[in-house]
């Protein structure tokens, strides 16, 4: 077994609390976040079913009656992140935050299902998980869709996971910073803070939160009132996929839905036409202020991995994807690097993401193997000789922010010990 593989499980186990991982051995994250989570899990059951399933269950515990799945489960009553759990103030089982992540967990239950081979007989531990993962799934549509127009929204930059993208800038800039906000950030003692999102960004990241906390994080009130309402190509797209594979796995135990088979056809079609295939240009909805927006993000690209059955909106978005990164080095920036916005060390402003390559990859390898296997023998490159970070820079490959970061290690296992 190469020394990196074995780095990777290590990784993973020294990040790992009791039944859950943190995303970083680092003081920057000392709690469970949604979407990593999903990452992580999908990594041990490369070495470990056991943790990856537990990994699931402690996420799953911290589902909401409504049927929401925080962004953050906060196990231990820690006081060195901000907002802390104090500042949320919510979570009945355990604390949490009050906004959701992007509900990757129903891909990567698929995927490991799939490649374990997991009978239906067996299968039948794991029903609890498929149902709290409907149940989170009719929640985004009954309450982040009232309307039914078949697109999603979120209301808060962190509930896409890309918080400080330049896909926010225009939107955010409407939000007026609440007087006399007091809130005091640690992420920035911790990393270098160039690295960080601004602190305008977070004086409106806390202000958005601390109005969503006034409304009792009512799921009725929040579409129509929150300060921040996107409907984000990337986040449908991952939720058009998770509502697939979920649909996969209800057909597993003889659950099927026909409101989310529905859903399903409603939701790709209304995805399609938020890509121009044209002008190949993404149109995200700032649904708050009425006004589109149009950033070159590669976050735009998870359309691939939500299996669109149009095969010319495919072949146009692998053209664009193609040119999207045609000078770099290393691949993906989270921003085209020749945009007016992109920042080469800013968080999402700009550098490499693992996961973001994960996805595109998922989304490339049933539609063009040659590419999709350069994007995977990149992405293994970049993370052995730069290891574990959070992200990379797209020009030098230099890592940056956490280092020993979970999702990196996870999802570089799940690259190299998975060739398709
Ligand atoms: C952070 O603190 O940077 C997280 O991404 C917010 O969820």
């Amino acid at each position: 077994m190469s020394s990196m593989i074995k780095v990777a499980k290590r990784t993973l186990i020294n990040n790992r609390r009791s039944k859950y991982t943190l995303p970083t051995n680092t003081k920057l994250y000392p709690a469970q976040w949604n979407w990593d989570s999903a990452f992580i899990a999908l990594g041990y059951s490369n070495f470990n079913l056991n943790y990856s399933f537990q990994e699931i269950d402690t996420l799953l515990s911290g589902q909401w009656e409504d049927g929401m799945i925080p962004h953050i489960l906060f196990h231990i009553k820690d006081l060195n992140y901000t907002p802390n759990y104090k500042a949320w103030n919510c979570g009945k089982q355990v604390s949490s935050s009050g906004i959701t992540q992007p509900p990757i967990l129903a891909s990567v239950l698929k995927l490991i299902i799939e490649r374990q081979n997991i009978s239906k007989r067996k299968m039948k531990k794991y029903y609890p998980f498929i149902l709290k993962i409907k149940k989170c799934l009719e929640w985004f549509i009954k309450y982040r869709d009232p309307k039914r127009t078949g697109l999603i929204s979120i209301l808060h930059p962190w509930e896409s996971g890309y918080d400080n993208s330049p896909l926010w800038d225009k939107p955010m800039s409407k939000v007026k910073i609440e007087p006399k906000l007091s809130y005091k950030r640690k992420d920035n003692k911790i990393v270098n803070p160039n690295q960080r999102p601004l602190k305008i960004d977070y004086d409106r990241y806390v202000t958005i939160k601390n109005h969503l906390k006034k409304m009792k994080y009512d799921p009725k009130k929040l579409y129509h009132k929150s300060k921040f309402n996107v409907v984000d190509v990337g986040f449908n797209s991952l939720f058009l996929k998770a509502l697939k594979d979920l649909d996969f796995l209800l057909d597993y135990i003889d659950k099927r839905s026909s409101f989310l088979k529905k859903y399903i056809l409603l939701n790709e079609k209304k995805l399609i036409k938020l890509f121009n295939s044209k002008k190949m240009i993404f149109k995200n909805k700032d649904l708050k202020n009425n006004s589109l927006i149009e950033i070159p993000s590669i976050t735009n690209f998870f359309m691939l991995f939500s299996d669109i059955k149009n095969k010319s909106v495919n072949r146009s978005l692998i053209k664009s994807l193609k040119r999207y990164c045609k000078n770099e080095k290393y691949l993906f920036p989270s921003i085209k690097p020749n945009h007016k916005l992109f920042e080469e060390k800013r968080y999402w402003r700009g550098p490499i993401w693992i996961n973001c390559n994960w996805i595109i990859y998922q989304g490339l390898k049933n539609k063009d193997k040659k590419f999709a296997e350069i994007i995977r023998k990149k992405t293994i490159n970049l993370v052995e000789k730069k290891k574990f970070r959070e992200y990379y820079s797209c020009k030098s490959g230099l890592g940056m922010g956490a280092k020993n970061f979970s999702w990196s290690a996870a999802l570089y296992l799940d690259f190299i010990l998975n060739r398709s």
